[in-house]
């Protein structure tokens, strides 16, 4: 693959990549279409990275339809495929890592101990691999494109990340890789995080600015929905993912929700303007 990238660089092609570890879904596919308008030649990456998973998550259940994620590839005329090995990406010897700080502390980083260093360790491989000069990134996972922003700047990497926004199904669940693990009544129950986002958007609108306050009224509705369970709700600075609990006139906050529908853990988000 490095070889390949080298020899497109050589050749001026623009280098878009598109990260993912499979279970392809319309939300994967609207990230090629994005990196397929700005980059000549896109890759796409399939990897289930086992050091972003802790040791009770899914690791070993998580889907992996590879013949049809290649189908799914080709026809959204994807032009590399990059599916490597567990081992020739981590091989006996292996002892590098890649780790950010503030930024992945709190939420993702606080309930999934050394996800973030797992994340920021195979992007970091997989953009020295595929060379690109543009790398998409969904909206979904929030925390993790702000974590990877950090990373490129901070280790100089100069490739310009895009960020997809979130897919919706029609009653408004983010569209996950994990959504398959949901009965058709808990992906009905799920939509409650769509609900929740739509709520601070109405509250913040009418002047509320408490947003501790509001976040607490979103927990109340997770909570209330048959077979859901809130994990976390809570406003953040955009840049920095630090809290915020009181909004300030014209300024964008990020809402992060998480929740279990029964054991199945679901992470959502929304853009909030006050
Ligand atoms: O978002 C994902 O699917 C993964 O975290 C990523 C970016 C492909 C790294 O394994």
């Amino acid at each position: 693959m490095q070889t390949i990238a080298e020899k497109l660089r050589l050749n001026r092609q623009c280098i878009g990549v598109v990260m993912t570890m499979g279970a392809l879904h319309e939300g994967h596919l609207s990230l090629v279409k994005l990196a397929q308008q700005t980059a000549g030649t896109v890759i796409l990456t399939i990897f289930v990275n086992p050091s972003q998973f802790g040791l009770n998550e899914d690791l070993h259940q998580y889907p992996r339809p590879f013949e049809q994620d290649t189908a799914l590839a080709k026809a959204a005329g994807v032009d590399f495929l990059f599916a490597p090995e567990a081992e020739s990406i981590y091989p006996e010897n292996y002892q590098t890592t890649v780790e950010c700080s503030a930024v992945a502390r709190g939420f993702e980083g606080e309930r999934r101990p050394g996800h973030f260093k797992g994340v920021a360790t195979i992007v970091t491989k997989l953009f020295n691999i595929t060379k690109p000069h543009i790398a998409v990134f969904g909206e979904k996972d929030a925390q993790q494109l702000a974590v990877i922003r950090r990373l490129v700047e901070d280790l100089n990497m100069h490739i310009n990340i895009i960020e997809a926004p979130i897919v919706r199904e029609k009653n408004g669940l983010a569209v996950s890789s994990r959504n398959i693990y949901l009965s058709t009544q808990e992906r009905d129950g799920a939509a409650i995080l769509y609900k929740g986002i739509r709520h601070a958007e109405k509250r913040v609108a009418e002047q509320g600015h408490n947003l501790q306050e509001i976040a607490e009224e979103i927990e109340k509705m997770i909570n209330a929905t048959p077979g859901c369970r809130s994990d976390y709700v809570g406003f953040v600075d955009e840049a920095t993912f630090e809290p915020v609990e009181t909004a300030e006139a014209g300024i964008e906050y990020r809402l992060l929700l998480a929740m279990y529908s029964g054991t199945v853990r679901l992470i959502d988000n929304g853009k909030i303007r006050a």
